[in-house]
């Protein structure tokens, strides 16, 4: 596990990496502080914020359906899930697992502490009988201990269409590490934000409330704190919008006022107007899906959709290499 020295140290080369660019950008996997955690849960209630909703209802409607895939191959599993935030939903599967008498140990890794304990804590009262191994790190560098507990099968849960944030090229590499950890009747459970009406997905990200743009904001705070930085929030402003062709929301902070910024003894300057790229949250149609799934060695055993087909979660088997 990285030390919270060498975590930091990629923070800001990251940080100043990024802002040296043009377009300037700034790495939304930074986003989760603890407050960016607890914003992130805010988002997740909101009207506009679709997705949770539908995640919802597809575990809540066909828990009996996932969780008969699940324990296809035998009742002594390993779930590991990747980025579990508060692992609300997941706690739903987890439930039905217990009803089934599976036998059942849940690793929820999060860059997240807060998060972290927070899922912790209520999986405690919620779901006592549980085994639970809770991990703060980042999910890239725990990919090679997955293979070594390799003695119990394992389902990875990637949920909340988080694999959006990743670029194709990023997602094809990312697929491929977990197809390289996972053996023969392990299972790999995506959800995947599917395309829809541009303005229903453009008020996800663009929200009345303003949720979704403090949520941006914050990571210029935490730049503030933990680099050094110097950034008036005031100064910028939270933009989003989602482009059909690419089926990709995309978000940016935008400098108010030509300024110059401080961050570890560095200046940059911004431009009046100028755009920092900070997220991409892509929106997939099934032959895509079936593409990402086939190129890095999986088979689908089963899409599961919710009731306005907002959404998928899809159910991977690795195919014998
Ligand atoms: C979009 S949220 C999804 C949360 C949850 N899976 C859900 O469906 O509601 C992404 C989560 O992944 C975590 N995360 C992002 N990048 C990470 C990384 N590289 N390693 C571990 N966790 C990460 C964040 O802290 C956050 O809790």
């Amino acid at each position: 596990m990285p030390s919270k020295r060498e975590v930091n140290s990629a923070f800001k080369q990251d940080v100043l990496a990024g802002l040296s660019m043009t377009p300037k950008r700034l790495s939304s996997r930074y986003f989760y502080d603890d407050q960016g955690s607890r914003l992130f849960q805010e988002i997740m209630t909101l009207p506009e914020y679709y997705l949770t909703g539908c995640e919802t209802e597809i575990f809540t409607e066909q828990a009996d359906a996932i969780v008969d895939g699940f324990l296809a191959a035998g009742t002594d599993i390993d779930v590991v899930e990747l980025g579990a935030g508060d692992g609300s939903k997941t706690a739903i599967l987890l439930k039905h697992l217990l009803e089934r008498d599976a036998s059942v140990k849940y690793s929820p890794i999060d860059i997240s502490k807060e998060a972290i304990d927070e899922l912790a804590e209520n999986f405690r009262t919620k779901l006592p009988q549980l085994t639970i191994e809770p991990y703060v790190g980042d999910y890239f560098a725990i990919l090679d201990s997955l293979q070594k507990a390799a003695d119990r099968r394992k389902i990875i849960l990637f949920l909340g269409s988080n694999i959006g944030n990743f670029s194709a090229d990023a997602t094809k590499e990312f697929l491929a590490s977990l197809r390289a950890v996972m053996n023969e009747d392990d299972l790999l459970f995506i959800g995947f934000d599917l395309q829809k009406d541009p303005r229903v997905i453009h008020q996800a990200y663009d929200d009345a409330a303003g949720v979704t743009a403090r949520f941006n904001l914050n990571l210029l705070d935490r730049i503030n704190r933990e680099l050094g930085g110097n950034f008036v929030k005031e100064n910028f402003l939270h933009y989003a919008n989602y482009r059909p062709i690419e089926g990709s929301a995309r978000s940016y902070l935008i400098s108010r006022q030509k300024q110059t910024v401080e961050v570890a003894g560095q200046r940059f300057e911004f431009d009046r107007w100028e755009p920092v790229f900070m997220e991409i949250s892509q929106k997939y149609t099934l032959p895509v899906i079936e593409n990402f799934a086939r190129e890095a060695g999986f088979r689908i055993a089963k899409n599961f959709f919710d009731s306005r087909e907002y959404y998928c979660d899809s159910l991977w088997r690795s195919e014998p290499r």
